[in-house]
C-alpha cells in the first residue's frame, strides 16, 4: 500500500492486556474480553503480536496457520509480517493485509508470526532514526500501527486488541506506546508483583522519553501518540478462602494479641 501523509488515527480504541511475566494469563483473557464485547454486537479487531503466535494457533484451525507461516515471507503473505516486511527491508510502505474471518461473531484477526522477532530487531535502530528526525524512523516505528490502522479503517470496528509475547523489548514499546489503554493481568505471586513495578517504571520512561521524541517529529508523519491509560492491574489465581486464611496468618502475627482483630476479612 502507498504511504499517505494523510493517514487518520481511526476511532477504534486500542487496548492491550499487557504484562512482560509470561503465563499470567494475557492471551486468555484478551481473547474472552474481546468475545464478550462481540457478542454485545461490538466490532473487534485482535492483532496477535506476540512472534509464539499463541492467539492465531488458538483462533486458526492448525493448517490455515501452517500455510500462513509458510507464504508469509513472500508476495502472497498474509500476517502481520508480510504487513511490515517492505519497512524492513526497506522496500517501501505498509503493505494492506487481509483480517481472518472468525466463527466468533464480530472478531477478526490479523495473524502472528514468528518472524516478528525480524521486525523487532530492526526497531532500535528505527527509534535511534526517530531522535536524529529521520521520517523513516517514525514510519518504521508506526508500522505496526499503520498495519492496524487501515484493517480497523477498513471493518470500522470498535476496538482493537494487542496480544503480546512476555517481554519489555521495542516491539512491545512500540505497541504499548500505540495503544489508548493498557490492562495488566497478574497472577497472585510474589513474581507477578514484582513485575509489576518493572512494567510501570519502564512504562513511564518509555512514554517520556517518546513525548521527548514526538517534539522532533516531521509534520505530515503518521505516528503512534505515546499516551496510553493504565486502566488497572487484573489479578487472578487468586483464591478468596485460602487468601482470607493468609490474610489472618499475617495479622496474627502482628497483633497476637487480639483475636478478633485477626478474623477480619480481606478486603
Ligand atoms: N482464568 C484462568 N483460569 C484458569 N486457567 C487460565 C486462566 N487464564 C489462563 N489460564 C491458563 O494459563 C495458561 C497461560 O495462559 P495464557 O497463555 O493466556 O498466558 P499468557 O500470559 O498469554 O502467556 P505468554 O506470556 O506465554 O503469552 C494457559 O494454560 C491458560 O489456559
Ligand atoms: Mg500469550
Amino acid at each position: 500500500m502507498a504511504s499517505s501523509p494523510l493517514r487518520r488515527r481511526h476511532r477504534a480504541k486500542r487496548i492491550a492486556i499487557f504484562n512482560h511475566k509470561g503465563g499470567v494469563g494475557k492471551t486468555t483473557l484478551t481473547l474472552n474480553v474481546a468475545a464478550a464485547l462481540g457478542s454485545l454486537g461490538k466490532g473487534v479487531l485482535l492483532v496477535d503480536s506476540d512472534p509464539q503466535c499463541n492467539l492465531t494457533s488458538y483462533l486458526l484451525e492448525d493448517k490455515v496457520v501452517d500455510n500462513l507461516l509458510d507464504q508469509s515471507d513472500g508476495p502472497n503473505g498474509e500476517t502481520l509480517w508480510s504487513a511490515v516486511k517492505p519497512i524492513v527491508e526497506a522496500e517501501g510502505d505498509i503493505k494492506l493485509i487481509p483480517s481472518k474471518e472468525l466463527s466468533v461473531p464480530n472478531l477478526h484477526l490479523l495473524p502472528g508470526d514468528i518472524r516478528l522477532s525480524d521486525f523487532e530487531s530492526e526497531l532500535n535502530q528505527l527509534w535511534a532514526d526517530c531522535l536524529q528526525r529521520k521520517v523513516k524512523g517514525f514510519r518504521g516505528t508506526a508500522a505496526l500501527s499503520a498495519v492496524v490502522n487501515d484493517v480497523a479503517e477498513a471493518l470500522d470496528v470498535d476496538f482493537v486488541f494487542f496480544d503480546s509475547g512476555p517481554n519489555i523489548g521495542p516491539l512491545n514499546r512500540s505497541i504499548l506506546l500505540d495503544c489508548d489503554y493498557l490492562i495488566v493481568p497478574a497472577a497472585c505471586d510474589v513474581f507477578s508483583v514484582r513485575a509489576l513495578k518493572t512494567l510501570g517504571h519502564t512504562l513511564a520512561t518509555w512514554i517520556q522519553d517518546w513525548q521527548t521524541i514526538l517534539a522532533l517529529a516531521p509534520d505530515q508523519v503518521y505516528r503512534i501518540p505515546g499516551r496510553p491509560t493504565v486502566m488497572g492491574s487484573l489479578m487472578w489465581k487468586f483464591h478468596s478462602s485460602r487468601s482470607q486464611c493468609r490474610y489472618r496468618a499475617t495479622l496474627w502475627k502482628r497483633s497476637s494479641r487480639s483475636r478478633k482483630e485477626a478474623t477480619i476479612a480481606p478486603r
